[in-house]
């Protein structure tokens, strides 16, 4: 199924300056980048975002730290593309990602893991609508 996704590259990723070396590998995969943008986020915007973390106790660490710099912002599209995304970035936990996947290579703790990707088809479009006006989507 033709699928979008979104990406964040988050503050540590930032800060590494491996935004070109996570582009690319999105790209070599086969995957069509359809918005690219710089974005600062808001508590306003992360409260929705993470409304699934708002319970959780590293809640308020994770918004400061996602609010600390601006952060680059995509949205991916191509045939099975939450799950190709999924397998190129590993799972939350770098420590447990495969060599060669973007948190393995770039990651260091569950905090600092490089990049956001969306969940579910859904949480894609959820996101797109918080971050993109529909005429930046290509
Ligand atoms: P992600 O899965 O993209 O979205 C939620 C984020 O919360 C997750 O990445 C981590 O960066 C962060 N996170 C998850 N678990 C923890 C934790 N135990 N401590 C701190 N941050 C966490």
């Amino acid at each position: 199924m033709n699928e979008r996704t979104v990406v964040l590259i988050k503050p540590d990723g930032m800060e590494k300056k491996v935004v070109g070396q996570i582009i690319d590998r999105f790209e070599r995969a086969g995957l069509n980048l359809i918005a690219l943008k710089m974005v600062c986020l808001t508590q306003e915007i992360l409260d929705v975002w993470y409304a699934h973390h708002k319970d959780k106790p590293f809640f308020s660490e994770l918004c400061a730290a996602m609010m600390s710099c601006p952060v680059v912002a995509m949205v991916l599209e191509g045939e099975g593309a939450i799950q190709k995304v999924f397998a190129i970035c590993g799972p939350t936990d770098p420590s447990e990602a495969q060599p060669g996947t973007i948190r393995r290579d770039f990651g260091e703790s569950k905090p600092k893991n490089v990049v956001h990707r969306s969940d579910s088809v859904g949480a894609a479009q959820k996101e797109i609508n918080l971050l993109f006006q529909p005429e930046e989507l290509s």
